[in-house]
């Protein structure tokens, strides 16, 4: 008989947005008459930008010709596309290396495989709430996490406590689920607190393009001593439309230099390197192309008008829940609105009454830890007509 992998007892039943997908299931099933509008799990909902496209076209197309048919290609990604973002951050004033960069089908695979390079006896700082991949990944593989507390009281963008040390931090800026923000400043305070540490800032930046305020950088790296502690993920998810396209990609800086306990220097470039080679075939040449057209300038203005229609999107939900005198966070750098449940209800209650009630389908803020329980998270991604009309219906309801 196998012995199997007890780590697994320790997680939640089923993941977040599966458990979501299961009970709108339950309820359409039940109410197939009622149109239900989901403004739950952050997939976007607006078409890939005809530059992108054009990109994937040109893939498909080179797989057709011997000429220029494209078998494997390197696990860390093709130099064209490393290039194109290298030259994104570049615009955007912060120095990566393209040879740090190693592009993926996913930030979600590459959030959670990460843990694989560092051991069970690591002090492992999580803040609470938090997308729920980065708490599963390390409770798989058996280890245990620590809790920094995101809550009302410091805008949900938690700061480190000197005098406690950590290892391992997980900073999700813009947030996911609370859509908070972290100002350069406070990045500042999280990078000397890791260089004074010796530890490792896993940054997922997922969100960044959704930043319009100059204060709040676009990447952990616009903080000197950076990349002496800080591996960043960033995705096409929801910068160009990829959530089915699927193409991410991680910064691992050569810089990143550690001591194993036998006394030997470690590299996470090259841990990660050879962990890639060894279970990742690379992201798919025709996805690579449609990524390489968004980094250029058209493909990111077209990028740039899709977010400006999620962000009006934000800004009708926010001054609803303003209207309504109902407290809320994000919606401003972010696609995430999250908002305090009215009279004091429990996230998961206030869910199902909305269901029930209005057939509007959010994001339970327990899904996302404790810290949560009496919030709620909407997304804007959802189009102009069904946003507006989940507001409506809100605003009579609550
Ligand atoms: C979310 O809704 O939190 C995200 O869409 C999940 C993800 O990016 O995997």
């Amino acid at each position: 008989m196998p012995k199997l992998n007890e780590n697994y007892q320790n997680l939640k039943e089923s993941y977040l947005f599966a458990e979501i997908a299961h009970r709108v299931a339950d309820y359409t099933e039940k109410n197939p008459d009622k149109k239900v509008i989901r403004l739950g799990i952050g997939d976007v909902t607006l078409p890939v930008g005809s530059l992108a496209i054009q990109g994937l076209h040109e893939g498909v197309d080179a797989m057709a010709s011997s000429e220029t048919f494209m078998g494997y290609g390197p696990e860390q990604g093709y130099a064209f596309l490393r290039e194109a973002i290298s030259g994104y951050y570049a615009k955007n004033g912060v120095d990566v290396s393209a040879a740090d960069i190693f592009i993926s089908d996913g930030a979600k695979c590459d959030t959670g495989n990460i843990a694989e390079l560092f051991s069970a006896d690591n002090v492992i700082l999580i803040p609470d709430p938090v997308y729920p991949v980065y708490v599963d990944s390390n409770i798989m593989s058996g280890k245990k996490v620590t809790y920094i507390d995101a809550n009302a009281d410091n805008n949900f963008l938690p700061l480190p406590d000197p005098s406690v040390h950590a290892d391992i931090i997980y900073i999700c800026s813009p947030n996911n689920p609370t859509g908070a923000a972290y100002n350069r400043e406070q990045l500042k305070i999280w990078v000397d607190y890791a260089l004074a540490n010796e530890a490792v800032i896993l940054y997922d930046a997922a969100y960044e393009c959704f930043i319009s305020d100059p204060e709040i950088p676009h990447s952990i790296y616009a903080i000197e001593g950076a990349k002496k502690c800080a591996i960043e993920f960033c995705s096409l998810s929801k910068t160009a439309g990829f959530t089915g396209t699927r193409c991410a990609y991680t910064i691992v800086p050569r810089d990143l230099v550690f001591t194993a306990s036998n006394g030997e220097e470690m590299s996470l470039h090259a841990m990660w390197n050879r962990r890639q080679s060894t279970k990742f075939n690379g992201t798919s040449y025709i996805v690579q192309k449609g990524a390489a057209a968004v980094f250029t300038e058209e493909g990111m203005r077209q990028c740039h008008e899709n977010i400006s229609y999620y962000k009006e999107n934000a800004r009708i939900i926010a001054e609803t829940l303003t209207r309504k005198n109902i407290r809320f966070f994000g919606g401003v750098n972010s696609p995430y609105i999250w908002l305090e449940c009215p009279n004091g209800m429990e996230s998961w209650a206030f869910f199902d009454y909305l269901l029930n009630e209005i057939q509007v389908v959010g994001t339970p803020g327990a899904g996302f830890g404790e810290n949560g329980r009496n919030f709620f998270r909407l997304t804007s991604f959802g189009n102009r007509e069904n946003t507006i009309e989940a507001m409506e219906r809100f605003e009579k309801l609550i």
